[in-house]
């Protein structure tokens, strides 16, 4: 994305630089267009699309910065190869997608899509349930709302070939049929779409102690799709990445499984991830290129994958 693309897509009378310091967005700015609010990383994002900084900020009050949806940060229009951290590859990555998408699982940290995107939002959960039960360290203030209810492997409610960019930052490890889920994508997606996915990398979150999943379980998982497979990782889960007492591990394994708590299923690392894409089973494409890049930076812990679907 290039600036003029950003600037093409800020409209300046519909766009305002706001701050509500005497709240819960504290010293955050945001840039609001269209009904949804932008959490501005730096001021030189700003100054980069025409905006005089601070001149431009105005105090508001949390009442009105609610009034607008939270949407992912403001992108850098002038992303810089090879990225530094783990947002810049956020932002480098959104560089390469255009027209309109789906985030699944957007949770309180949407991707940086460029503003000229137009997103929709999709969740396993509703609203009211992602606010009832948020992920430790999320804001209420923060999570989207999501406009589509649908299991990541199935998207339901989307048209097949109806979408140019698919996202699922931190989800596919929720999900039950990893491959079954970029199956889905791969429906979804018209000619030449992208699937972008950031995934957790095992050995650098609570789930170290965990074996990887190999890929026969993946392939099972999408053949054979079995409920007491899926009993067995939330004993692991609960056995390995949270050490929970023997005593009780049964009884929190299953109480937890039937209320469908959204464990790490399955775990990888970039390699063994880049290993499952590479062996993906006819069904769950065909894919034109498919690339992969490890964590950038001392403090990631995730790694990255771009599926783009045949012209
Ligand atoms: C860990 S949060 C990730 C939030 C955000 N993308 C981030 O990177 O911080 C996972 C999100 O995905 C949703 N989710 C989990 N499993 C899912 C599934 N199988 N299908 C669709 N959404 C799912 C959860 O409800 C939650 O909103």
């Amino acid at each position: 994305m290039n600036t003029s693309a950003v600037k093409s897509a800020i409209v300046r009378d519909e766009t305002v630089i706001l701050q509500a310091r005497d709240s819960i967005f504290g010293d955050q700015a945001f840039l609001c267009t269209r009904g949804r609010r932008h959490l501005l990383l730096s001021a030189e994002r700003l100054v980069e699309v025409g905006f005089r900084w601070p001149e431009d900020l105005e105090q508001t009050s949390e009442r009105m910065l609610r009034s607008f949806r939270p949407a992912g940060p403001v992108p850098s229009p002038t992303p810089v190869w090879p990225p530094v951290d783990s947002m810049g590859m956020r932002e480098w990555l959104a560089t390469t997608i255009a027209g309109t998408g789906l985030e699944i699982g957007a949770g309180a940290s949407p991707f940086p899509v460029p503003l000229h995107c137009r997103v929709l939002y999709g969740d396993r959960l509703s609203y009211e349930r992602l606010t009832a039960e948020p992920y430790p360290g999320q804001r209420k203030c923060d999570l989207v709302v999501p406009e589509i209810l649908t299991e990541f492997d199935e998207i339901s409610g989307v048209a097949d070939e109806s979408l140019d960019f698919l996202i699922a930052c931190h989800v596919i490890e929720h999900t039950r049929n990893p491959i079954g889920s970029i199956a889905a994508a791969h429906r979804k997606l018209k000619p030449s779409g992208q699937l972008l996915l950031v995934i957790p990398d095992k050995e650098q979150t609570f789930d170290r102690n965990r074996p990887v999943t190999t890929l026969d379980h993946l392939l099972e998982d999408f053949h054979r799709p079995d409920r007491q497979r899926d009993l067995d990782h939330y004993r692991e889960f609960y056995r390995l990445a949270f050490s929970v007492p023997q005593n009780v591990l049964e009884e929190t394994a299953r109480q937890n499984f039937v209320e469908e708590y959204a464990i790490h299923y399955h775990v990888w690392t970039h390699d063994t991830f880049a290993a499952m894409l590479a062996a993906l089973p006819a069904t769950a494409g065909p894919w034109g290129s498919v690339w992969t890049h490890p964590g950038v930076g001392n403090a990631s812990n995730e790694f990255y994958a771009r599926l783009v679907k045949p012209a």
